[in-house]
């Protein structure tokens, strides 16, 4: 009997390992299929590698392939979730800014949105001077983000209250309430209160940046090339590997030119017979600078003209100065947009592709269109989208406000811009 139990241990015994390795194999099959691959590390890591998405009512309509990069994709909506990035990052390597300290910025919206949304990531806050003609629910998620924000009259760029010009002081401002602070910290309180008799004006200013406030740190995104850069090492380079170098054009409006920069630099030295081109909204004096080599007609002086908030209701396009991101973009052409073809445009694209954009996005769209009418079917045009719909929807997506600015939408199809 002996043997004969041996044998039923044996086999017992292999029965027992057998079963446990395959429920220890299923378990760890199934933890494998619940741990996500290659996790993005912070939300920082989440920005960028956007998808290209084929916008197949345009290709068909002209058959050409016509791409957008879908930078409405990234976690603060925009594409200026990739220059808030760099111009903190470039600005914290280089000692500009410490972790505490205040970023601030003049813009119409979405560069600003994007900052407010990566500074806390860095350890930073955010100070934003708006325009007062931007659309309302801009400054409402400013706010909701924790940025402080100043709305303020639309005024030259030349005039010392330009919402530009603004925030550069706030930056100097925080810099000197950061300044007193560490001064106070060493004094005694007699030289406190010499100190606190002579600075009136940083007193008045405490009430924008408390005193906690470790500096402040000017974005800058019109003269600051970190926007190119983050253009010219991120989008760009996107763009050349999602379409595998196989692309014969770009096209974008410009805002402050980083993208169009960026990404028509990064493609001129990957391929020079890639061309790229501007598409520019009324107001602006890109297109004139592009095609004729001069900014401005004979009356107006340079600078001087302030964009009129009614020259066209696309937002974060169109200027009228060149800024230092703008001149390092490599440009074989440029085409003007109309309003009008903005919004037919988007209503087409959200019909036919259920894409919901911003009007720079329709706009960028509006010019791939015009790029494939100009060198015909059969090539790949690339462009960008920008933002989504959702922040448009006091201006660019509100069918009261477009009737009083008689831009009500009427076409089926395409047929507004067949008629260029
Ligand atoms: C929504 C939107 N689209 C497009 C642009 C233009 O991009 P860039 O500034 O890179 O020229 C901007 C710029 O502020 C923007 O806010």
């Amino acid at each position: 009997m002996a043997p004969v139990t041996v044998t039923g241990a044996v086999v017992a015994a292999t029965l027992s390992i057998a079963l446990l390795s395959y429920f220890l194999r299923k378990r760890s099959a199934h933890h494998k299929a619940l741990s996500p691959k290659n996790p993005k590390k912070g939300l920082i890591d989440a920005i960028g590698n956007t998808p290209l998405i084929r916008i197949n009512s345009l290709s068909e309509a002209t058959g050409c392939e016509i791409l957008g990069k879908a930078e409405f994709l990234n976690p603060g909506g925009s594409v200026k979730d990739r220059v808030a990035v760099k111009i903190i990052q470039e600005a914290l390597e280089s000692g500009q800014l410490v972790q505490g300290g205040v970023v601030t910025e003049g813009s119409a919206g979405s560069t600003a949105i994007s900052l407010a949304t990566v500074a806390p990531a860095y350890g930073c806050k955010c100070h934003v001077v708006i325009p007062d003609d931007a659309a309302i629910e801009k400054s409402q998620i400013l706010e909701a983000l924790g940025a402080t924000v100043e709305r303020v009259r639309p005024v030259s760029i030349t005039h010392r209250d330009h919402y530009v010009n603004i925030a550069r002081r706030r930056a100097f401002e925080a810099n000197e309430v950061a300044l007193k602070h560490k001064r106070v910290k060493h004094l005694d309180a007699k030289d406190v209160k010499q100190i606190n008799g002579n600075t009136s004006e940083v007193d008045e200013r405490s009430t924008v940046f408390s005193t906690d406030c470790k500096g402040g740190f000017f974005a800058d995104q019109f003269e600051n090339l970190a926007n190119y850069r983050a253009h010219y090492e991120g989008t760009g380079p996107e763009i050349w590997e999602q379409t595998g170098g196989k692309l014969h054009a770009f096209v974008a409006a410009a805002g402050t030119g980083g993208t169009v920069a960026g990404v028509s630099r990064f493609l001129k030295e990957k391929d020079p017979s890639i061309e790229c081109f501007l598409v520019d909204p009324p107001g602006s004096g890109l297109f004139n600078k592009v095609t004729r080599g001069v900014m401005y007609t004979k009356e107006e002086a340079e600078g001087r003209r302030l964009k009129n908030p009614f020259d066209t209701i696309t937002e974060g396009i169109g200027i009228n100065r060149l800024t230092e991101n703008f001149k390092m973009a490599e440009l074989d052409g440029a085409f003007r947009g109309t309003d009008m073809e903005a919004v037919e445009m988007s209503r087409f694209l959200l019909k036919n592709d259920g894409l919901f954009v911003g009007s720079s996005s329709a706009m960028n769209c509006v010019g791939a269109f015009r790029v494939a009418q100009l060198i015909g079917p059969g090539h790949t045009i690339v462009t960008i989208l920008c933002d989504n719909g959702m922040r448009h929807l006091s201006k660019f997506h509100n069918a009261q406000y477009l009737s009083q600015h008689g831009l009500t939408p009427s076409a089926t199809g395409l047929e507004l811009l067949r008629l260029k």
